[in-house]
């Protein structure tokens, strides 16, 4: 299979040329583009920096009010009388239904989390264990690198690190999220055939229509950061968020039809599980820090370490379809009364809630920021409480949590060990995710961050760094853009066609 260096940075000299740029600050609601087209913000090279850029509470920043135009987005989603009064009856069963589960995820802790082997994955995963994965939206998966493999590299990047003093991290003073993203243990990683057929495995669970132009058999590549966290540590204290944007869940057009059911107040009928809209949503209208220039079905990481709860490990909110409804209604919705002035049950209670006419608040989702939730922004998930550790892991499990999951770090380390991943999402083929590859594919040429990723020249002067060599095997190759995809006769219409397209991005 070809390697195309050459080609490759001939398309990415011709890449603004074709792409649209927009001025998405000043674009009021009424002109929402079409997806595809807005997700093609001309790419900027991020600023040097590090994670603490990503969130607003890493940063230290306050909330700011949004524009007035989220004042007449939210008009245009509550609608007509018929919806606000769907909308406020599906409110109240769903804040009903969040007060039964609190206690209920509380007590189950890790047992709501599914794990589950590599193997019955990949052979025959029963009806039972799909159904925990749909109804958690977060997994564990053992066994998928054998474990001395997985320790290797954990000592391989020890190694790399040790040869490369200048390499940037969050905290500064003590780095543990560092800002490597071509070591040759993460180009190993990302190509290694069981991880790979992980992914597939993952891009399964969903559904798309045999039109819908996706490729759900041939995941990409998506380069990201690696994490030792030490014994003690409580400054990467990452609190409860979801990725894929903020705002834009409700003001790109696209995006917001991903949640149509609940946006029409059916919130029980909303399957987290279907791809077709998913694939031309905008989830990248600001180009901020935080934000992400591909669709990620899955968020992941491949351990490198044993890690336990209390060791500074993920945690999430294992009710997917309730957290993701309570989500998207949350910005609809106004308190009457204080929690200053009421106690918790009389606050929480439907009594006190009504529908929000007026205001242009988004709690938690700031522009160009990733969406935050947090006690006040969102009281009715009671994260104090339903935030619950993922189960154990040791060298090469995989933790894998959907895209919309609310997730995040535990806040101190106790452990005695290091807590070390990579991150490694499952990213389908798309037409938006195609064009980021494209564009990575240069970044990796030069060994320099990824377009999504805080800028400056990146691992280009370091020593040991990962080469196009070590891209092993087709499907790894399709995955970074360096081998053409093949379009065999027995394709869906949709899949054949974006197969096609893509072959194009990469300049076959
Ligand atoms: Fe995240």
């Amino acid at each position: 299979m070809p390697i195309l260096a050459h080609s490759s940075r001939r398309l990415a000299r011709r890449r603004t040329a074709d792409i649209l740029s927009v001025s998405p600050a000043s674009r009021p609601v009424a002109s929402l583009s079409p997806s595809v087209q807005a997700a093609a913000v001309a790419r900027q090279p991020r600023k040097e920096g590090d994670i603490g850029s990503v969130f607003a509470s890493l940063s230290g920043e306050k909330e700011t009010p949004l524009p007035a135009r989220f004042g007449e987005l939210k008009h245009l989603i509550i609608g007509d009388a018929d919806n606000q009064a769907r909308l406020t009856a599906s409110w109240r069963s769903l804040i009903e239904r969040l007060r039964q589960l609190a206690p209920e995820i509380e007590r189950k802790q890790q047992q709501s989390i599914p794990t589950v082997s590599y193997e019955e994955l990949i052979e025959a995963p029963s009806e039972r264990t799909i159904q925990d994965i749909k109804r958690c939206g977060t997994l564990v998966l053992t066994g998928v690198i054998p474990e001395q493999e997985a320790q290797q590299w954990l000592e391989d990047i020890r190694t790399y690190i040790h040869l490369n003093p200048s390499v940037k991290g969050f905290p500064a003073n003590d780095k543990q999220v560092f800002e490597i993203y071509w070591s040759r243990p993460q180009l190993a990683a990302r190509s290694h055939p069981r991880a790979l057929a992980a992914q597939r495995a993952l891009l399964k669970l969903f559904s798309a229509p045999p039109s819908a132009p996706v490729s759900l058999e041939t995941p990409l590549t998506y380069a990201d950061r690696l994490r030792i966290r030490h014994p003690g540590d409580a400054k990467f204290a990452l609190g409860p968020h979801m990725d894929g944007g903020s705002v834009e869940r409700w003001e790109d057009e696209r995006y917001r039809s991903v949640y149509g059911e609940i946006l029409r107040g059916r919130w029980e009928a909303f399957d987290a599980w279907q791809m077709d809209h998913r694939v031309e949503a905008n989830q990248n209208m600001y180009d901020g820090a935080g934000s992400c220039g591909v669709f990620r079905a899955f968020q992941g990481w491949t351990s490198l370490s044993s890690t336990g709860p209390k060791e500074g490990t993920l945690r999430v909110y294992p009710h997917i379809r309730e957290q993701t409804a309570y989500t998207l209604l949350r910005p609809l919705f106004k308190e009457l009364q204080p929690r200053s002035a009421l106690s918790h049950e009389d606050y929480l209670s439907a009594e006190n809630w009504v529908l929000d006419m007026e205001s242009t608040r988004f709690p938690g989702a700031p522009l160009a920021r990733g969406q935050e939730l947090n006690n006040e922004t969102h009281p009715h998930l009671e994260l104090e409480r339903s935030m619950v550790s993922i189960p154990r892991v040791k060298p090469g499990d995989q933790a894998w949590w959907h895209c919309d999951v609310v997730h995040a770090v535990e806040s101190t380390h106790q452990g005695q060990g290091p807590s070390a991943v990579m991150y490694i999402p499952t990213v389908p083929l798309t037409a938006i995710n195609a064009q980021y590859v494209r564009d990575q594919r240069e970044s990796f040429l030069q060994a320099i961050p990824p377009p999504d990723f805080p800028g400056g020249v990146g691992e280009s002067q370091f020593q040991g760094t990962g080469r196009e060599s070590d891209i092993v095997g087709d499907t790894a190759k399709n995955g970074m853009g360096m081998a053409a995809f093949e379009v065999p006769a027995d394709l869906s219409p949709g899949e054949a066609d974006i197969r096609r397209r893509a072959n194009e991005v990469f300049g076959f």
